[in-house]
């Protein structure tokens, strides 16, 4: 998705901002552009593609000015061309813009009746022209009030002036946005990952809110104008993780960490000792809680849905699970002993952080589970849960996926011991199983010449079916989503059970069918339903644990076995060769794993 960079300092600023864009590349996008303001003059130069291109540009070299602004962007208004890449400028201003802007072409209409010209068919622009015409009448301050007025929707802004040599304006409205510190020179970025270059000392806006930034100096403002005192966050300065190493991608590097980064996540919330969970500050009575929603969108619904058969296995709790997007919108039922937890990977998806402000403004019971904790829904919920999986750059979400289950599965079962919905014996022993879950991963990685061997079926497809039940259901919907995002094939999770009431229909000779059969308690009506679309045709690739007995079925196309561990963990296990499913599909198309097309890493639009 759209990501803003901003400099001002006391030499030039092109390079760095480059430098920063790069670092911006991982949220997807399809063209990029740079302005710096020289000797009283904006200069702009954009390209269509890669940040390359744009580096490429005869136009860059040499660009002088000691304060400017650079974007890359993921189209929504007009096409990807060069035209509509940012930044959009007048003689006046140069804007960048993440978000939509919801009432562009109302004051579109309004501005060329002012005799504004427009280039682009971006809705940026009327944020250029607005300002523009404020600019005529009113000081910098309140030509920008005036502007952040007019403007529905939501945004994040940077904006430079002819007039103001070291100036930049941020502002922020939905989208996040954050300011830099640096020795005589400051900065402004839509995450702190494209600042961690230049600064770990951050701040960020708070919804509504506008700041002025100069060399030496910060300004915040709330959306009245009035001025608000900002905390400088110091943020860690490991780079490591933002590093391919000797990795081809850094999907491929995501999942063969996800060993380690379970064994983190397992530190931070296991007693190893006493064989407890610490879950520290949780601020609710267990007896406010009665009932349970979980919010997310795309990986992150996944693991929210896996939650539920967890939640109603070892809770008495009631569970409803909802996809953001939907919830929003909804005439929702708001009810004070419900506890609402979103989960987000990048804490900043737009539909996420929308479900959790209507929830907040109800004044409801709101936990996040989150892998940026300085993200806007972790800022913004009452409670935490951090998934420590370190920085996941892959557009498609390969730990952060594991990361959010395990959170689930731990909180799952402290709320079932607290209750006492779990008899201690049980609660300890799921406690030592979960202690050896990042070695089973571990060994579960190493099934990997088979998946190489099979993707090609899968490359080669018209189409593809993800079967399972129980716990294995959400594990198929996930593995297809994988597949559809990076191989591009089409790819449809399904439950197991459901396919004699249509999908059957879509087997046919040759079709691969990927089967999540784990020996738990729904292995043998799995197997029922596997067998009836083997009898259709289907090649199905059955995914299992390891076991001594056979399975007792004919005609299976191959087979892989993961470790063993309780029915409980067993999709963690599952999950592993379907990540790779669909890193060697797409491998083999040659396609931009990390970059899959049309989609962007942190989805700060609806
Ligand atoms: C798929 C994927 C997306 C995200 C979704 C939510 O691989 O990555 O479906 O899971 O966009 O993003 P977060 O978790 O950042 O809220």
């Amino acid at each position: 998705m759209c990501g803003i960079i901003g400099i001002t300092s006391s030499k030039p600023v092109s390079s760095a901002i480059i430098n920063s864009l790069r670092k911006l590349e991982y949220r997807g996008y399809d063209s990029a552009g740079i302005a710096t303001l020289s000797e009283g003059v904006i200069n702009e130069v954009k390209s269509e593609g890669r940040v390359e291109n744009l580096e490429k540009n005869s136009a860059i070299k040499g660009m002088l000015g000691s304060v400017g602004i650079g974007h890359v962007r993921w189209a929504t208004h007009g096409i990807p061309n060069t035209i509509n890449a940012h930044p959009h400028s007048s003689e006046t201003v140069s804007v960048v813009h993440n978000g939509i802007i919801e009432n562009s072409t109302i004051l579109k209409k309004y501005l060329i009746s002012k005799g504004h010209k427009f280039k682009s068919q971006t809705d940026t622009e009327v944020i250029v022209h607005l300002i523009t015409e404020y600019l005529k009448e009113h000081d910098l301050k309140n030509s920008i009030l005036k502007m952040l007025n007019q403007l529905h929707g939501s945004f994040a802004l940077g904006i430079i002036f002819k007039d103001q040599p070291d100036l930049i304006v941020g502002a922020r409205r939905g989208s996040p946005l954050a300011v830099g510190y640096g020795p005589n020179e400051n900065y402004l970025g839509s995450d702190s990952y494209a600042l961690k270059s230049m600064t770990n000392k951050i701040s960020y806006l708070n919804d509504g809110e506008f700041c002025i930034i100069k060399k030496d100096h910060v300004e915040f403002f709330d959306k009245e104008g009035s001025k608000v005192n900002k905390k400088v966050l110091e943020l860690s300065t490991d780079e490591q993780n933002y590093e391919k190493g000797d990795f081809k991608h850094f999907m491929v590097k995501e999942i063969e960490e996800q060993p380690t980064t379970l064994k983190n996540c397992i530190k931070e919330y296991i007693d190893t000792i006493n064989n407890d969970i610490n879950i520290y500050n949780f601020p609710w009575d267990l007896k406010e809680i009665s009932s349970i929603t979980l919010i997310g969108c795309g990986t992150a619904y996944h693991s929210c849905l896996m939650a539920k058969y967890w939640f109603e296995e070892l809770t008495k709790l009631d569970v409803t699970i909802d996809i953001a997007s939907e919830f929003r919108y909804r005439n929702n039922r708001f009810k004070k002993d419900n506890l609402y937890i979103f989960v987000s990977q990048s804490g900043e998806t737009a539909d996420t952080y929308a479900a959790l402000d209507l929830c907040n403004k109800n004044n409801m019971k709101t936990c996040s589970v989150v892998n940026v904790i300085e993200s806007s829904i972790a800022r913004d919920s009452n409670f935490v849960l951090p998934i420590h999986c370190g920085p996941e750059i892959g557009v498609a979400s390969t730990k952060a996926f594991l990361g959010q289950m395990l959170v689930l599965y731990i909180l799952i079962l402290k709320l079932a011991s607290l209750r006492k919905d779990l008899e201690k014996n049980k609660y300890v022993n799921k406690i030592k199983d979960l202690k050896l879950l990042p070695k089973l991963v571990a060994e579960t990685l190493l099934t990997e010449t088979k998946i190489q061997a099979v993707s090609s079926t899968f490359t080669d497809a018209k189409g593809s079916m993800f079967l399972g039940r129980g716990f294995s259901y959400p594990i198929a919907l996930e593995g297809a989503l994988k597949l559809k995002e990076l191989a591009y094939v089409h790819a449809e999770g399904y439950p197991a059970g459901e396919m004699k009431h249509g999908p059957l229909a879509l087997i046919e000779d040759g079709m691969p069918v990927v089967v999540l059969a784990p020996r738990d308690s729904y292995y043998p009506k799995t197997i029922s339903n596997m067998q009836e679309v083997i009898a259709r045709g289907a090649k199905v690739l059955l995914i299992t644990n390891k076991s001594k007995d056979e399975v007792l079925s004919e005609n299976i196309w191959e087979t892989i076995e993961v470790e063993n561990t309780n029915d409980d963990l067993l999709p963690f296990l599952l999950t592993i060769p379907l990540q790779k499913l669909a890193y060697y599909s797409a491998l083999k198309k040659g396609y931009d794993i990390d970059k899959p097309r049309n989609l962007a890493k942190s989805v700060t639009v609806e």
